[in-house]
C-alpha cells in the first residue's frame, strides 16, 4: 500500500487565525509527525509527502527560508524517532539546488536508516513530476533538452515497466482538487482522495477514513469483475 500526500492549506490555516504563515508551516510539521505515526500503525508499506514543489521557489524569500529551516529541524529530530520505529527514509526530488548542509542532512538520515524495513517514508523537496519524467527520459537518451513540448511528444513512445512503486492512494488535503505537477506518473491509477481541512487539523482519524474509503471503493484497472479477463492479444 503506497499513500502519497499533498500536504495542503497551513498558509490560509495561519492566516484564518491572523498568524503569518510560517505559524502554519510549524503546525504543518507536527500534522507530519502524526500522519507519520498513524501510516506506519495501520500497515502503510509507503509513504510520500509533498513538502516542497518546484513551483514554490516563487514564493517570498521569508517563507521559502522557514520552510527548508523546518526541513532540516525535522531531518534532525526525526531521524533517531524514524530509527526506533524502523521506518527508512528517503528524499525525492531535485538535490543540485539545495544547501550542501541539507544535502548532507539528508544523505545522514537515508543512511543511518536504510536497513529500515516497516515502511518506507519519502519526503518531495524542490520536486516536479515534469522534470522528474524528463530525467527518466534523458536518462534513456529519449531527449536531449528541456523543452516541455518535445516532450510530451515523445512521452508517447516511453516504456511504462520503469520500477517505480505506483500509487494507491493520494490524498490531498486543503480543498483544492489538482495534482501541483506531484507524481503523475506514479498516480496513474490512484485513488483520489480529496479533504477540504487544512493539513494542520488533518489527524489520525482523517488518516483513517481515507484508508476506510479506500478499502471500499472497487479497483476494476478497466476489467469488468467478475467476468473472466479477455485477454488483449485475442480480443
Ligand atoms: C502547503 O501549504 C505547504 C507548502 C506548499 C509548502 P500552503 O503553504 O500551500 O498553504 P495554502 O495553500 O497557501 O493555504
Ligand atoms: C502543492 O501545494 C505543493 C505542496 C503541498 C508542497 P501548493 O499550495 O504549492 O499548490 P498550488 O499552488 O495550490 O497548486
Ligand atoms: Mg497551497
Amino acid at each position: 500500500m503506497h499513500v502519497a500526500i499533498i500536504m495542503d492549506g497551513n498558509g490560509r490555516w495561519a492566516t484564518q487565525r491572523g498568524l503569518p504563515r510560517t505559524a502554519g508551516h510549524r503546525a504543518g510539521a507536527q500534522a507530519v509527525d502524526r500522519t507519520v505515526e498513524a501510516a506506519a500503525r495501520q500497515g502503510v508499506d509507503v509513504l510520500t509527502l509533498y513538502a516542497f514543489s518546484q513551483a514554490n521557489w516563487q514564493r517570498p524569500r521569508g517563507e521559502v527560508r522557514a520552510l527548508f529551516g523546518l526541513f532540516r529541524r525535522y531531518l534532525k529530530e526525526q531521524t533517531s524517532r524514524c530509527l526506533e520505529q524502523s521506518i527508512r527514509l528517503n528524499i525525492i526530488g531535485r538535490r543540485d539546488r539545495l544547501d550542501p548542509r541539507l544535502i548532507s542532512l539528508i544523505e545522514a538520515a537515508e543512511q543511518a536508516t536504510a536497513h529500515c524495513t516497516r515502511m518506507i517514508l519519502r519526503i518531495a523537496i524542490d520536486y516536479s513530476a515534469q522534470w522528474s519524467l524528463m530525467q527518466v527520459c534523458r536518462s534513456f537518451g529519449l531527449l536531449v533538452s528541456t523543452d516541455h513540448e518535445r516532450f510530451a511528444r515523445q512521452l508517447a513512445v516511453v516504456d511504462n515497466s520503469l520500477p517505480v512503486s505506483q500509487v494507491d492512494l493520494l490524498i490531498r488535503t486543503g480543498g483544492e482538487q489538482r495534482m501541483s505537477d506531484f507524481l503523475l506518473w506514479e498516480c496513474a491509477y490512484a485513488e483520489l482522495h480529496f479533504v477540504s481541512r487544512a493539513w494542520p487539523d488533518f489527524g489520525e482519524e482523517d488518516f483513517q477514513s481515507a484508508l476506510a474509503e479506500f478499502s471500499r471503493r472497487d479497483r476494476r484497472y478497466g476489467r469488468i469483475e467478475p467476468t473472466e479477463p479477455v485477454r488483449a492479444q485475442h480480443a
